[in-house]
């Protein structure tokens, strides 16, 4: 993990003098307040809620973002921020429990609403100013609270309300401090992003200073300077993130640049020889291949359980990676393909914070094991950034767009025991599912689309003959965050067509069946 080990990260520098801080108090859209921030070209960074106000007003942030959270204002032990802020002279944004904290603060009362308001919500405007300036009298809003303020002191004005809510925006008097019960940051709030926008730049006199193509010269230049003439060594997965990585090391350091992939015979059909071929195409730099298919498949040989398959999985590519690093010669380096997500979720962000949710999946240990000093130049972004970024830097679109793929591969997709003979079925299955989705131009809009083989058999008949056979499950989610996802409505005939290609092209699959669990409860993978 990335924690405590040197970084050479990205060239965020002097593109972050302009920031807005979100101070997270528990809310599932922290991430996404800061990315909306971030798409207005407004650099943007998480911290813990309880950061001291000193501490804050060190940092120089241009306005400050209290996010929601799932606790009540008056309830014991609810987190709070240092109420200094307040005073700091620095425009201050709350958002649902961040509106019910800076107006219990400053003299409010917050409590249950009579009608809980979940889902669409109609805004009536009564002063179309500062944050609503430019909006029309009524719009479409997005609400998702059991708390609300009932009450302000004089020093507050209403801006809005709805049908059951009197203070749905507010405005402080004398200090610049702001409170919204409702979510501009969700897409369900169609004029949110004017509302950000109005902040960002009316409120706080942001100038718009965060662009992915100063960051993208930014890093190059730094990266050269940092790396000097030393080696770094990069793992290639197939993925966008290890993609543009690569990419951004190459236009640093050119030759300097080693990658290696590790073949576990895991990969879907015919990714070996497309991310060869991508390599080859964008980077004219060395490249190992390893090939491990069958130490892989001996390792999983009669494992069924999922996390010992991703146990045994993660030791042996640690062990294939060491062996093809070490002779490369002269690597000081190893880059990954962090994302700020991972630092966040894992703790690992400077005033960021606590770890809330699991140590992210990249290879965990092997720098400190081969004294390797890490280079994550994507530490400070967004996965929508990456891709940007990666666009930016010439990468095709079908790379940039390809769905994330989980590092122990088909493994958790063949339940029970992986076999050659399994995983071979798994692929062709696989292929034509994500063929099909393509041919529909539906990829882009699902966020992961694959294949899973049950540990199943089931009576069919073909032609005049009785079969006993294995089913597949086609499994299609759409997610913002891959923290939840819903099942992708896919038209009933591309799903005919894939099951009917399926049951005809793939020897050993008699039944399809279509999955239709959101996360949570079920989780996208089936293992
Ligand atoms: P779940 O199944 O937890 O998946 O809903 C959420 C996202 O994470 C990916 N995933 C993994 N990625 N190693 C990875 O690199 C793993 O062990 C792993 N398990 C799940 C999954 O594909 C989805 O995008």
């Amino acid at each position: 993990m990335a924690g405590n080990a040197p970084v050479i990260s990205g060239g965020v520098g002097e593109l972050a003098d302009e920031k807005i801080l979100v101070l997270d108090f528990g809310s599932q859209y922290a991430q996404l307040i800061a990315r909306r921030v971030r798409e207005q070209n407004v650099y943007c960074e998480i911290v813990r809620h309880n950061l001291p106000a000193e501490t804050i007003g060190a940092k120089k942030p241009r306005g400050i973002i209290l996010s929601g959270g799932p606790s009540s204002v008056y309830e014991e032990g609810a987190p709070r921020c240092d109420p200094g802020i307040f005073e700091l002279g620095i425009p201050i944004l709350g958002i649902c429990y961040g509106m019910q904290l800076a107006c219990d603060t400053l003299g409010g009362r917050v409590g249950h609403c009579h009608t809980r308001e979940f889902g669409r919500a109609s805004l009536k405007i009564g002063k179309a100013e500062h944050l609503l300036a430019g909006l029309p009298d009524k719009i479409d809003v997005w609400m998702s609270h059991g708390d609300q303020v009932n009450e302000v002191s004089a020093d507050f004005e209403p801006l809005a309300a709805t049908d059951t809510c009197p203070f749905a925006a507010v405005a402080h008097k004398r200090l610049p401090v702001f409170g919204l019960q409702f979510h501009p940051e969700v897409t369900h709030t169609p004029l949110g992003g004017t509302i950000l926008r109005n902040f960002l730049y009316n409120v706080c006199g942001c100038e718009g200073r965060w662009h992915l193509s100063d960051f993208a010269e930014r890093t190059i230049k730094s990266l050269r300077e940092r790396i000097g003439s030393d080696r770094v060594i990069c793992g290639l997965s197939g993925g966008v993130d290890s993609a543009v990585t690569a990419a951004l090391l190459f236009k640093a350091i050119g030759p300097q640049l080693s990658c290696i992939l590790v073949d576990n015979g895991l990969l879907r059909k015919d990714e070996q020889a497309a991310v060869i071929s991508e390599f080859s195409d964008h980077f004219k730099s060395d490249l190992h291949v390893v090939q491990a298919e069958e130490r892989f498949l001996k390792q999983l040989a009669g494992i069924t359980e999922p996390q010992e398959k991703r146990r045994r999985i993660g030791y042996m590519f640690v062990d294939c990676f060491k062996e093809e690093a070490v002779k490369i010669s002269g690597a000081k380096y190893l880059a990954q393909g962090t994302l700020y997500p991972d630092v966040i979720e894992s703790g690992a962000a400077a005033d960021g914070p606590a770890a809330t949710i699991k140590l992210h999946h990249n290879v965990g240990g092997l720098p400190e094991q081969l004294g390797f000093e890490l280079v994550e130049p994507l530490r400070d972004l967004f996965k929508d950034e990456v891709r940007k970024l990666g666009l930016e830097l010439g990468l095709p679109e079908h790379l940039i767009w390809r769905h994330p793929f989980p590092g122990p591969g088909l493994a958790v997709r063949c339940l029970g025991e992986v076999t050659k003979e399994k995983l071979d079925v798994l692929r062709e299955a696989d292929q034509i599912v994500v063929n099909e989705i393509k041919a529909a131009g539906l990829y882009r809009e699902t966020s992961q689309t694959f294949v899973v083989l049950l540990p199943v058999q089931s009576v069919g008949v073909m032609g005049d003959a009785r079969t006993y056979e294995n089913a597949v499950a086609i499994r299609s989610v759409n997610t913002d965050d891959f923290m939840t996802a819903d099942w992708s409505r896919l038209p009933y005939d591309l799903l005919a067509r894939m099951s009917t290609r399926i049951i005809n092209e793939v020897r050993g699959v008699n039944r399809v069946c279509y999955d239709i669990s959101s996360k949570p409860p079920a989780t996208i993978e089936w293992e």
